[in-house]
């Protein structure tokens, strides 16, 4: 961990969608718990004044239903306003003004990657970046390429473990329960491997489209926009070995080493489709060729995983907005229950969103006489998700300095490399119902006769 914390909280942007959907409700919620008095900086280049922002924050929280006004009027107080524009010196100079009294602020780039590079220089000429962290969202780059000359952008002002690149699935708690639930338990190791694992699904559905994000979105697809970064990361918690030590670089290392052994994907690893009716969204292309929706099958060249396929899948206009992992084990060797059919294969289910679930799939035998079984799952954890928003969580441990939820440089590349071979020629999207679970050649990912699991909510299955 770095040490010692952040003393000002930077956000440039602050007239945006970010700060108004996130960041505003996170900052609030850590004035009331306590875990954060720091000042406040809002930049932006909209001729606002400190009234104006002080009124837009105060509009985030009442839109978000969280507005408190002792929390609130402690924010408030703290928050400071620069306005100007990005590519002038003066504008960090006043930055450097509010900034007098902070030795180590940590200043939040929550605006397009496109002025990435002007802020970052702004940062160095300045001084403003001596001894500072650096908060960068996704997307990193939308291929290994560019996510290389972003690093470049970064390093040349800010070392690597001052820079936080946030990826908000990583602060979600039933994502932390993952990893929790993996290797707090001894019982699974035994079976967490090629020899008992049939395969492993990860489904992220949204009953939503683009939502007026569709110029943004049309640059993306769904591929960039959660696959390659929020699904990865929930198979990385899946699929590596134990970090061996309570510490970033532990983590990262193990997840850097399982990135690296996943095979770059091939033609036939991926199908991509486009919900009917997207062309007609404000800002897509009429003819746009970009994905809504992504299935593919990933194999990782290690000896725990060879040879069993990770499915995931990511998709809008979908039957329901939950994600959820299924971890298929191999079926019972032999039936030997008189005549009845083998069991079907035990399997956990991790269910990360609307709720935490966290069960085993098995059989028991119905009462009577004959050896007639029925599948019940055993549930060990059934929550609603905590009330510590991802963003809460990512932007305290940032300021203290702690990276353990952070993605490294080189793990963002590694996952790039993933996609790179099909990113610059992938396969034609194929049209879906919305409402449906995309194109029914999604189908042809899946190895043999493995089958793709839809998540419902039933009486068990919630
Ligand atoms: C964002 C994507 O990163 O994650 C969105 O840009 C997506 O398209 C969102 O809807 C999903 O996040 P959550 O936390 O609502 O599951």
């Amino acid at each position: 961990m770095n040490s010692p914390p952040s003393d000002a909280f930077v956000f440039f942007g602050a007239t945006g969608d970010l700060a108004f959907k996130k960041i505003f409700p996170a900052l609030q919620a850590m004035f009331r718990n306590g875990e954060m008095d720091l000042p406040i900086i809002g930049v932006a280049h909209a001729g606002w004044t400190l009234e104006d922002l002080r009124r837009r924050a105060r509009a985030s929280l009442e839109h978000a239903g969280t507005f408190d006004a002792a929390a609130f009027e402690r924010l408030a107080a703290r928050l400071a306003y620069v306005d100007g524009d990005y590519g002038e010196s003066a504008t960090f100079e006043k930055l450097r003004a509010q900034l007098a009294g902070a030795a180590r602020p940590i200043h939040y780039l929550a605006i397009p990657p496109s002025l990435f590079g002007e802020v970052i220089d702004g940062l160095g000429c300045s001084g403003a970046a001596k001894d500072a962290r650096v908060i960068v969202e996704k997307p990193f780059g939308r291929d290994l390429a560019s996510a290389q000359a972003l690093d470049q952008t970064l390093h040349a002002v800010f070392p690597e473990n001052s820079i936080f690149r946030i990826d908000h699935y990583l602060g979600k708690e039933a994502v932390q329960n993952l990893l929790y639930f993996r290797f707090a338990n001894a019982f699974l190791e035994p079976i967490w491997n090629r020899h008992f694992v049939n395969d492993i699904q990860i489904t992220m559905a949204e009953s939503f489209g683009v939502e007026g994000r569709g110029a943004f979105y049309d640059e993306v697809g769904a591929l960039r926009d959660v696959v390659q970064n929020h699904l990865l990361q929930v198979l990385a918690l899946l699929a590596m070995d134990a970090p061996t030590r309570d510490d970033p670089q532990a983590m990262q290392a193990e997840k850097l080493r399982l990135f690296r052994a996943i095979r770059p994907l091939e033609p036939g690893d991926l199908v991509r489709g486009q919900f009917r009716g997207y062309r007609a969204e404000k800002g897509v292309a009429p003819a746009s060729g970009v994905e809504t929706f992504a299935a593919l099958r990933l194999q990782i060249d290690t000896w725990r995983w060879a040879g069993v396929p990770f499915y995931l899948r990511a998709g809008k206009c979908l039957p329901a907005t939950m994600t959820e992992v299924i971890v298929n084990l191999k079926p019972p060797p032999l039936a030997i229950f008189g005549g009845q059919p083998a069991a079907p294969p035990n399997y956990f289910r991790f269910r990360l969103s609307p709720h935490v679930v966290i069960c085993a799939g098995a059989s028991v035998k119905r009462v009577g006489e004959s050896m007639h079984g029925e599948p019940v799952e055993l549930i060990a954890r059934h929550d609603s998700i905590a009330e510590q928003s991802p963003y809460e969580r990512l932007l305290t441990q940032a300021i203290r300095g702690d990276n353990t939820l952070f993605t490294r440089d080189d793990c963002v590349e590694a996952a790039w490399r993933i996609f790179d071979p099909l990113l610059a020629d992938p396969p034609p999207v194929i049209m879906y119902e919305p409402g449906s679970w995309g194109p029914p050649a999604a189908a042809g990912v899946m190895r043999g006769t493995d089958t793709w699991h839809n998540p419902t909510i039933g009486a068990t299955a919630q």
